[in-house]
């Protein structure tokens, strides 16, 4: 949600900050906008365009027409102020000196806006941010400070989540950046310094990061980067390098990033997988939990939001069989106001794509307060989730750039897998023959789903004959109501058909009182030991008209066809892993769905990628 950039070097600048732009419009965003200091003219130029970064970048010719070499850009996405060209970032002040792009929300704008309007400030925007230029130009001209100690003194007074980015005309050799519970990542170049929001912004330019912490305000200038701690005091950060490749954040010739995403899953999955068993056991790098501490665990709390709440309910199903010990699944956007039962006993597992999601992180902050060990499943490495837990188990599936989540889902399953591995031959609650079966298995995770992606002809057919249906229900006992959840919240979130997702036994209790003649029903039927019960309410939703669309292994295919209208496969697996595969199917129909829809798959209205607002 929102992107930042910004560039301090000898290049033209606006083309720079125009491309990183480009990079960071999968978070979603409704306007954007780049402000750039020229020295030839001593001016900082805005330019803001409502809707795609294309209007604003044919407005400024790619670029072309704006002059200087020190700048910063936005993609917003609404919160205070409706989507509009004055609402846009950059916002600047009365003077025009004073430029601000930021990410988050300042939660006192409206009593700081007032203080300032007494003060005789003008205001043009609706947005919160607009206080933070005004709030920076009244402190440099009040108390006749520069703009770093202006900064600081607007900090003391702003509440909120905040990443800022800060151009002033009249130190125009650099840039101010400024991060508190909102991402912000500086980069290293030669002759030149970039921020950005998310590396993928800068990766073009350089591999050398720091991730920045909350409370800390770097000065971005040509000769480097310094950083300072919330007292102002100089600090030096850890350089890290990105080590993935430019195009694993380009299309690479797919016509999307979700359909390059999912078939990128058993590359990703190998990479998750495979480094962490060796020799027939899970081994997990500079694990720090002991086994006194997993022995003495009283519960496990999965936190998270959307498609990863919908892998840690997988896990409440499979870890509870692996390691007999309670785990309970909450949404991040509940836990904090639920009084949940938490304490130093409890392990908060937190799962989350971006590692950014609010309300994942705000559960997290509250679980640590209770007192709870955090363990969390992340994929953008150095993210705030994953620097603010005890432990880290990253899922190294490459970025993901699609909205809807694919490859990340898949890892983040495999990763709780093998946690819950892990701690049942800690624990000896497994049968060690079995434990074994489900690592072999796991490796073969890989080359399985290849063979179901192999068969994507078959599911564009099944789309084909159901995308035109106006209301889907996917149905499924034990991990294959799990698995319908997230097949569901897939299906709705980039074909726009209403959909829900609904434990089979539940049906008779209400909700098969909306099934009639064409309704289409997803029913999944992967979990063996419950097929025969698939089987009766695939017959049940029959009786009363639906068109049955069934998932299920390829040993169970021929009976399930004799009911069900289509059906999709996929190969044995052990139990534990079955929506492991049982999601690949589920992925592709919710995609060629939505493509024969003519929808905007990439980006889906109204959502975004990192959801960095409650
Ligand atoms: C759906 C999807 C979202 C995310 C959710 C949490 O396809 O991607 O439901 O799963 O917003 O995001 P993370 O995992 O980044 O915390």
């Amino acid at each position: 949600m929102c992107g930042i950039v910004g560039y301090v070097g000898r290049e033209q600048a606006a083309p720079i900050l125009l491309d990183g732009l480009s990079k960071l419009e999968y978070r979603g965003y409704d306007s954007a906008g780049v402000a750039v200091y020229s020295e030839k003219t001593g001016e900082m130029a805005v330019y803001k365009a409502k809707g795609r970064l294309k209007v604003l970048s044919d407005l400024i010719e790619g670029g072309a027409m704006v002059d200087g070499t020190v700048g910063i850009g936005h993609t917003r996405w609404a919160t205070h102020g409706a989507p509009s060209d004055v609402n846009s970032h950059p916002q600047v002040s009365r003077s025009g000196r004073i430029a601000v792009v930021h990410n988050g929300i300042i939660e006192n704008y409206a009593e700081l806006k007032s203080f300032l309007m007494d003060q005789g400030v003008p205001f043009t925007s609706e947005t919160d941010t607009e206080v933070v230029a005004q709030l920076i130009e009244y402190f440099c001209e009040q108390d006749q400070v520069d703009i770093l100690e202006a900064v600081g003194r607007c900090l003391r007074r702003i509440e909120g989540a905040y990443a800022l980015g800060i151009l002033c005309a009249d130190a125009p050799d650099q840039l101010i950046a400024v991060r508190k519970d909102s991402p912000l990542i500086l980069g290293y170049g030669e002759g030149c310094s970039f921020l950005a929001s998310d590396v993928t912004a800068i990766i073009r330019h350089t591999r050398s990061v720091s991730y920045m912490d909350d409370g800390e305000v770097a000065v971005l200038t040509r000769e480097g980067i310094q950083c300072y701690n919330h007292l102002m005091q100089p600090i030096e950060k850890e350089i890290c390098h990105v080590d993935w490749e430019i195009d694993a954040a380009e299309k690479g010739g797919y016509e999307h990033f979700m359909f390059k995403e999912i078939m990128e899953q058993p590359e990703a999955m190998r990479r998750c997988i495979s480094p962490r068993i060796r020799d027939g056991e899970v081994f997990l790098e500079n694990f720090p939990l002991s086994d006194d501490y997993i022995r003495n665990i009283s519960k496990l709390y999965i936190v998270a939001c959307g498609s990863s709440y919908h892998v840690g309910m997988v896990g409440k199903y499979n870890l509870e069989r692996m390691i007999r010990k309670s785990v309970e699944v909450a949404l991040a956007s509940e836990f904090r106001y639920m009084n949940p039962i938490v304490d130093e006993r409890t392990l908060v597992v937190v799962i989350s794509q971006s590692g950014e999601t609010l309300d994942t992180m705000a559960a997290l902050r509250e679980a640590r307060r209770l007192g709870a060990k955090i363990l969390s499943i992340v994929n953008v490495v150095g993210s705030s989730i994953a620097r603010e837990s005890d432990v880290v188990l990253y899922t190294w599936a490459g970025p993901e750039i699609a909205v809807a989540t694919t490859k990340a889902y898949s890892t983040q399953m495999a990763a709780l897998n093998l946690l819950g591995l892990y701690f049942a031959r800690r624990l000896g609650t497994m049968d060690l023959a079995e434990y074994r079966r489900v690592l072999e298995e796991m490796l073969l995770l890989p080359e399985k789903m290849e063979a179901i992606l192999s068969s994507k002809d078959d599911i564009q057919y099944f789309a084909s004959q159901y995308f035109n249906h106006s209301s889907v229900f996917f149905i499924g006992r034990n991990v294959d109501y799990a698995l319908g959840l997230e097949g569901s919240l897939k299906l709705k979130e980039i074909s726009y058909i209403h959909s829900e997702a609904y434990a089979s036994g539940e049906l008779k209790h209400g909700t098969i009182s909306l099934i009639e003649d064409g309704t289409l029903v997803v029913a999944l039927g992967t979990y063996r030991k419950l097929f025969e019960k698939a089987m009766s309410n695939v017959v049940e939703v029959k009786a009363r008209g639906a068109d049955v669309l069934a998932l299920t292994t390829e040993s169970h295919r021929e009976e399930m066809a004799k009911t069900a209208n289509a059906v999709m496969t996929i190969p044995e697996t052990h139990d534990l892993l079955l929506p492991s595969l049982g999601v690949v199917p589920l992925q592709l129909f919710a995609y060629y769905v939505a493509l024969m829809r003519g929808c905007d798959i990439d980006k889906p209205r109204n959502l975004a990628k990192s959801v960095t607002v409650e």
